[in-house]
């Protein structure tokens, strides 16, 4: 039985608001935060610098960090990367692949701002790029990805589930058929790892990439990229704790995944991150899917029946939820529940404005959960929502 009660006493946060803004950043649990609490009041030295005591410990630690996350995300601890976030993951590919003149590479409408603007920004290099359409509920058909491929396409570069709409891509079937064509794929996982199970590999992408401050429950400042073959592309930064030897006149990098870690990192946020995934493990994340979706799904059918709201998305959604009041500013709802309720929403165009174009709306309310939040929240957020119908019907 999962019980969300005894949750909730780890993010004590939650005594003062309803907190439904998950899908921009989640709390973080006790157990993390006493972590970071340790490196900072016990150990804390430099990663990979030093023969002394602190040094030694604060690499031990990190090091552990990247075996928690390698095992939690089913993969290899030499191809998992720590970066700031899931925006400098995803640029760390797009500014490190061997691009030539003429490529082309695929992306769809439903993206985060940072899956797309890293893609875009090729155009300078020439590299040319499809921008596929999903349907009206964030869905995006594998086939219309398929058929984008042309003999120049290198890469795609596409959500696993999308934070405007809550819709899951098939991964798996846009994956198999990239692959066979002698594509690379791109999962930008940051609305999936944590709140969905995850098997990086079988699910066989080349680089995953996500954030460590959404559904891992890591600090914010922390992100990951998972790259299948590192020698495939060139770091981003070099500099100190990336290089094996230098001379006056070369330097030979470290292999993965020191090679894409140049300067000091963030070693605080990553060793909370290790504890952080830790405890997402030993709930599980089966339990943690199963009562988000519950929530959500509750939350989007009760919301769709209130006069006057429309919810968007498609049925079998994810744990994220994004409305309109109809003749309201998305802003205005957004503010009148944490005014009214305390209740922490997102509004406006969640850094995704095509997608949120593809509805013709001026942004939307997005309420997205997490393995925290309970029954009684959805009914407080469904009764303020339609209190705040019926005022402009
Ligand atoms: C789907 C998606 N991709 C990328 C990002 C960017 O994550 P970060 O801000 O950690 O770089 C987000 C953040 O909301 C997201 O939802």
């Amino acid at each position: 039985m999962y019980d969300v009660h005894s949750v909730r006493e780890d993010f004590p946060v939650l005594k003062n608001v309803i907190y439904l803004d998950n899908a921009a950043t989640t709390q973080t649990p006790v157990p993390a935060v006493r972590a970071m609490e340790e490196y900072f009041f016990r150990y804390a030295g430099n990663h990979g610098r030093g023969a002394h005591r602190l040094a030694r410990e604060t690499t031990d630690h990190y090091e552990d960090a990247r075996e928690s996350v390698a095992h939690f995300l089913k993969t290899d601890a030499k191809r998992t990367v720590f970066t700031g976030n899931a925006t400098e993951s995803i640029n760390i590919v797009s500014r490190g692949f061997p691009w030539e003149d003429g490529d082309h590479v695929v992306v769809t409408l439903v993206e985060h701002h940072s899956n797309l603007l890293p893609w875009m920004r090729l155009k300078d290099e020439g590299v040319n790029i499809t921008i596929v359409r999903p349907d009206i509920t964030g869905v995006v058909d594998p086939e219309d990805v398929r058929s984008a491929i042309n003999d120049r396409t290198r890469l795609i570069a596409v959500n696993h589930i999308s934070n405007v709409f809550g819709s899951r891509q098939d991964i798996t079937k846009i994956i198999r058929s990239a692959h066979r064509e002698d594509v690379r794929v791109l999962v930008d996982g940051s609305q999936s790892a944590g709140h969905v199970p995850l098997d990086i590999n079988s699910m066989d992408p080349d680089f995953f990439a996500t954030p460590g401050h959404k559904g891992l429950l890591g600090p914010q400042g922390t992100g990951i990229l998972y790259i299948k073959e590192p020698d495939m592309i060139e770091p981003m930064f070099v500099g100190g704790g990336m290089v094996r030897s230098v001379t006056d006149s070369c330097y030979e990098a470290e292999p993965c995944p020191a090679k894409f870690e140049a300067g000091t990192p963030n070693m605080p946020g990553v060793i909370g991150l290790g504890r952080a995934v830790e405890y997402v493990r030993n709930i599980g994340v089966d339990m943690i899917e199963k009562h988000e979706l519950s929530l959500a799904r509750d939350a989007a059918s009760r919301l769709a029946g209130i006069d006057g709201v429309e919810v968007y998305g498609p049925r079998d959604r994810a744990s994220v939820v994004s409305f309109n009041v109809k003749g309201m500013n998305a802003h205005d709802v957004a503010m009148i529940l944490d005014q009214t309720k305390k209740i922490c929403v997102r509004s406006g165009y969640h850094c995704a404005i095509p997608g949120i174009d593809l509805l013709g709306v001026d942004g939307t309310v997005r309420a997205s959960f997490a393995l925290y939040n309970t029954q009684e929240e959805v009914d407080i957020l469904v009764e303020t929502v339609s209190n705040i119908a019926s005022l402009v019907a």
